[in-house]
């Protein structure tokens, strides 16, 4: 039977980590879509932990299982839907796929993710840059060993840095085939010229990939998130994150390609869902310096962030300077064309963090790449 649209509500099962008592609480989230509004439920204890409220940090697009959403400055991890009306209505509209930016891709990174965002409109769930290597890439590979292109194939995938991402759409495996075009870039660029492969790739290299069944998805995803470690240089380098707030608005396309457009090397970048003790963690040499601490703490932890370990000489002077002022409103006037005039709403929401000072560039990346990254595998 059909749900009238004003009774229509979803059912998440959330994870908290509570950290006084060190224990995960589960709770079960409600959402209303007819006005946005969400209701907390506690199992445990038979009781409605939080009543029915419009909350500005959690809208319809942040529900798909994995993401952590800010309930009153907790957050909540979905681990997994709550009943099954909400299990069928999302794994239709919210199914994933797996997608892979080749190597020959590199220097339009930034301009893929901007039309998978704003062209393809896909979100995108994970997201990780790093290199396969032989044995990995005949794994990833293994269905076309033998044929006389495989040897290609191979040499091709691992000459140097892919990204991964896992992309989350209506039908999204046949979605995101359709969207990156015919497999070979000829036909791409004569039958589908608005595709990624018609209009990135270029000869023998299609620039993407594109899992084409469910099998395969959870194959890939499974050899690139959970496989495949990357290792950071932590050698001339500085880390720049970029916001949930700069995520959520589209523009994280547009700050990858200006990074890299401006001559910097992107050598290590993944997605990470952080919550507050990791954010405190990571910014606890701002506490009582920024009169805004405690608010840009929760605006890191309402989705995902991309954090990356950038390289050049004197990086972290160079990348400070394109970033720009705290302050948006400053840069704005100052600087036009620095990151945070562009791209920064206030002084919390100013679209990046960056290295401030030479000494704490290898500890920020390190935080993510070494510390980050293997404490959540998945991710
Ligand atoms: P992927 O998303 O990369 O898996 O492409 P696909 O699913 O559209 O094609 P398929 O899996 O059949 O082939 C995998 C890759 O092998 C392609 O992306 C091409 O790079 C390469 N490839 C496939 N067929 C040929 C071919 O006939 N000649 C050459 N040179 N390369 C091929
Ligand atoms: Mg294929």
């Amino acid at each position: 039977m059909l749900r009238n649209e004003v009774n229509q509500r979803f059912c998440f099962l959330t994870e908290f980590y509570d950290p006084s008592a060190a224990l995960i609480r589960h709770y079960q989230v409600f959402y209303y879509p007819s006005d946005g509004a969400i209701e907390i439920y506690d199992p445990k204890n038979n009781r409605i932990f939080l009543k029915r409220i419009q909350l500005p940090t959690v809208s319809f697009k942040d529900l798909y299982k994995g993401n952590e959403i800010n309930i009153f400055s907790r957050l909540h991890k979905i681990a997994d839907y709550g009943d099954e009306y909400t299990r069928k209505y999302f794994e239709k509209t919210r199914s994933t796929t797996y997608g892979m930016i080749k190597p020959d891709g590199y220097m339009n990174i930034g301009k893929i993710i901007d039309m998978i965002y704003n062209v393809g409109g896909f979100t995108i769930g994970k997201l990780k840059l790093c290199r396969m290597s032989k044995e990995n890439a005949s794994i990833f590979y293994a269905e076309h060993q033998g044929k006389p292109f495989y040897n290609f194939l191979i040499d091709y995938i691992t000459s140097d840095f892919i990204v991964g991402m896992e992309l989350i759409k209506e039908d999204a495996i046949k979605a995101w085939r359709s969207f990156i075009g015919p497999t070979n870039v000829d036909k791409a660029k004569a039958e589908a010229p608005n595709s990624l492969r018609a209009i990135f790739g270029n000869g023998g290299k299609n620039t993407v990939h594109g899992s084409d069944s469910e099998a395969s998805v959870k194959r890939e995803c499974a050899l690139v998130f959970n496989k495949i470690r990357h290792e950071p240089y932590l050698t001339n380098c500085s880390c720049l994150v970029i916001k949930p707030h700069a995520i959520k608005e589209g523009n994280a396309g547009k700050i990858i390609d200006i990074i890299l457009t401006e001559g910097f090397e992107i050598s290590s970048m993944q997605m990470f869902y952080i919550d507050k003790i990791q954010a405190e963690e990571f910014f606890q040499v701002y506490k009582g310096v920024l009169p805004e601490y405690s608010q840009m703490i929760d605006s890191m932890s309402c989705g995902p962030i991309i954090a990356m370990e950038i390289r050049q000489d004197d990086v972290v002077n160079k990348l400070r300077n394109l970033v720009g002022p705290q302050d948006p409103d400053i840069a704005k006037k100052l600087r036009p064309n620095t990151i945070r005039a562009k791209f920064g709403k206030n002084r919390v929401f100013n679209a990046v963090h960056c290295t401030d000072l030479e000494e704490d560039a290898v500890l920020e990346c390190d935080y993510f790449f070494n510390k980050l990254a293997s404490y959540k595998p998945d991710y």
